[in-house]
């Protein structure tokens, strides 16, 4: 069994997009800029911008944040999106979801210039990723299909289990796996909450995708010897033994289900660091299409 290391994997792509955003620096004086907007204080939310402030700062990419009221409108949000559409100084930047609950998801994600949709949920990119035509891939998608390539995993005419339906997860991951492209050429099965005898699919799958949102969903008896074991999930668990109070699990019982895999990812360090690498490698990219 080998362990997919998803922190070693995204800390050598970020050197890979330093060394070239330095290069663009060099040579035109610019970097490629992320905005975020925030809407509201959700802790989770306030984290994850935060570190993908970080994570320019630390490629050398300029960030920034726009920081709106719990109360504001669709309309001052469509406003504050349709700045950013236009300012040529932004290459790229991301709605943090959720959203309030006043505020129409789609509208607000339909609003975004897809040229400047790094999260790749805009419907133009999503189905452009449907035909196979260039566009932005969806971060989590794109940094496990990353690191199946990196690690030279074989997909090809395998058949891959992905457990869960989301916009942003299984669906664009299965549309990804199953196309005629390296990493690709896979059979997809996706299963989601009105699946019978989920068992019965992951026990046939070469390559298992648990992106399901629930903690240790995915035990041995489930899983194929040999097969590969992705796990998107991350969850807090409730752990006195450690001084922070929880620990951290997966979609995946990992202790239960490791033994029995070819190559499996750890929770934290597998998918999540590759997820954060993917919006900067997006970001690069839409830099430097801008620019063409
Ligand atoms: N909330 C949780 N994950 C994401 C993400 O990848 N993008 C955005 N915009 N919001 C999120």
């Amino acid at each position: 069994m080998q362990i997919i290391d998803g922190k070693a994997v995204a800390a050598a792509i970020k050197e890979e997009i330093k060394a070239e955003v330095a290069q663009i620096i060099d040579n035109t004086d610019e970097s490629p800029h992320l905005s975020a907007i925030l809407v509201g204080h959700d802790p989770a939310s306030e984290t994850y911008v935060a570190s993908k402030e970080k994570d320019c700062k630390s490629v050398g990419m300029m960030s920034s944040v726009y920081r709106l009221s719990e109360r504001t409108t669709e309309s001052e949000l469509l406003e504050t999106i349709n700045f950013l559409n236009q300012d040529e100084e932004i290459n790229g930047f991301i709605v943090q979801l959720p959203l309030p609950r006043h505020i129409n998801v789609e509208k607000i994600i339909g609003s975004i210039d897809p040229k400047k949709d790094v999260d790749g949920f805009h419907p133009y990119n999503l189905g452009k990723m449907m035909l196979g035509q260039e566009s932005f891939f969806p971060a989590t998608p794109y940094g496990i299909v990353e690191l199946l390539r990196r690690y030279k995993i074989d997909t090809a005419g395998k058949h891959c289990v992905v457990l869960g339906r989301s916009n942003i997860v299984g669906t664009p991951l299965s549309v990804m796996l199953s196309r005629k492209s390296d990493p690709g050429n896979c059979t997809v099965t996706i299963c989601h909450s009105q699946t019978r005898n989920i068992k019965e699919h992951t026990t046939q799958a070469d390559i298992l995708i648990a992106a399901i949102g629930q903690p240790e969903f995915v035990t041995a008896d489930m899983v194929k010897e040999g097969a590969v074991v992705i796990d998107v999930g991350i969850h807090r668990i409730a752990d006195q033994s450690k001084r922070s109070g929880y620990s951290l699990t997966g979609d995946v019982n990992y202790n239960e289900v490791a033994a029995k895999c070819s190559y499996i990812t750890p929770v934290p360090g597998g998918v999540g660091p590759m997820t954060s690498v993917a919006l900067l490698m997006n970001t690069l990219k839409a830099f430097k299409a801008n620019r063409k």
